[in-house]
């Protein structure tokens, strides 16, 4: 028994640690417990890693007993993917790091950060662990678009950093380039996150932003096209000055050599993106026609997840999922009520067996 004299450990912690939203990745618990369930919930890439990625972080783990470099020849070739100099580019454990560290580069505590909801809910959590608010402006009732007037009316002397995932999670939706320039022009640090966007490539990356907008950065990971989630890594396209402050907040050695290695084996074979690519719409074309032949509304897919609108069926969200797991044995996401409509969930294309038995559940569980 700790002493009496001591204050309750929790006493001692900044107000805001334990009063942050939680990200909680208890989910994943479950879908590792088990393996017989689709993973379909988490925007993840079902194709595994080639043998040429897996081989270079197994040659990477030969040398595990030295402290990594700072990737310079790594940060070379992220740096050619967007006609910019490797000073603009830093180098992050999974953009998830990216997002922590933006917050405590812009934030300090009682500052605002702006975002939609639904958003992709890693953003308000880190938000809120460096005692900053987060202002949620909901998406748009007609088209689940960004309210583009609503947030620029929202913004005040508090409002430190906006961000603008493209396309958005879990809409999919793009952004118009009119609606994006609105927000660069405020002046205010912009986190343009294109987690999504190797899935569309038929939409350029916003780093001609940069240009004109040193406030503006785009926040890219490996963890959805590239096929690399459990290896954790991102990078930030950035103004040098603030690729530097980026570098600066990610701890030292942020990424591991075997994460590096992996990394530049795939930047070395873009085959091997484009051919996951290709499996994640080919399934995405077959899931929306399944779906709206059972009158649901898919939003457009442009990343590796579909919003569906499932309010003609009667079901909850809830409900919904519920049956995906019982029926066909798939972990799909519940999506929180939208405008009072809590029938959305979301979907993500798993392996073809997971896939084969979610269109076998369209097709069942929502009638003839
Ligand atoms: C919009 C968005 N940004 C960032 C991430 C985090 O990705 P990472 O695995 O690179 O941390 C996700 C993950 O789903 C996401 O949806």
């Amino acid at each position: 028994m700790p002493d009496e004299k001591f204050k309750d450990v929790k006493d001692l912690f900044q107000p805001w640690v334990m009063e942050a939203p939680q990200y909680s990745i208890a989910g994943c618990d479950v879908a590792w417990e088990h393996p017989e369930l689709g993973r379909m919930f988490l925007n993840e890439n079902p194709i595994r890693p080639s043998q040429a990625v897996i081989d270079a972080a197994m040659e990477a783990l030969t040398k595990a007993n030295w402290y990594p470099d700072r990737m310079l020849r790594l940060r070379r070739k992220l740096a050619d993917l967007h006609g910019v100099g490797p000073e603009n580019i830093a180098v992050a454990n999974g953009s998830s790091e990216t997002i922590d560290a933006m917050m405590r580069i812009f934030m300090k505590p009682g500052d605002e950060f702006m975002c939609s909801v639904p958003t992709f809910e890693m953003f308000p959590s880190r938000a809120g662990l460096c005692g900053c608010t987060t202002v949620q402006i909901p998406l748009r009732e007609s088209d689940l678009q960004y309210d583009v007037d609503a947030m620029l009316a929202a913004v005040n002397e508090k409002t430190k950093l906006i961000l603008i995932i493209n396309p958005n999670n879990p809409t999919g939706i793009f952004i118009d380039d009119a609606d994006l320039t609105k927000f660069c022009e405020l002046g205010i640090p912009l986190c343009v996150d294109e987690a999504y966007l190797d899935y569309h490539p038929q939409v350029e990356a916003k780093t001609a932003l940069l240009e004109k907008y040193p406030h503006v950065f785009l926040s890219h990971t490996f963890s959805k096209a590239y096929g690399l989630a459990g290896v954790r890594f991102g990078y930030v396209v950035a103004h040098p000055d603030l690729a530097e402050a980026f570098d600066r907040m990610f701890l030292p050695w942020n990424v591991s050599l075997m994460a590096m290695a992996a990394a530049e084996a795939i930047l070395d074979n873009p085959s091997e993106i484009e051919e996951k690519v290709r499996y994640n719409n080919k399934w995405m074309d077959i899931f929306v026609k399944e779906l709206e032949a059972k009158g649901l509304k898919p939003f457009p897919p442009h990343g590796n997840y579909m919003l569906v609108d499932g309010s003609v069926t009667g079901k909850t969200s809830q409900e919904i999922v519920d049956a995906a797991k019982d029926m066909a044995h798939v972990l799909i996401k519940t999506i929180k009520p939208i405008h009072g409509n809590n029938s959305y969930f979301r979907v993500t294309p798993g392996a073809p067996d997971d896939n084969e038995r979610f269109v076998g559940f369209i097709r069942t569980y929502f009638g003839s």
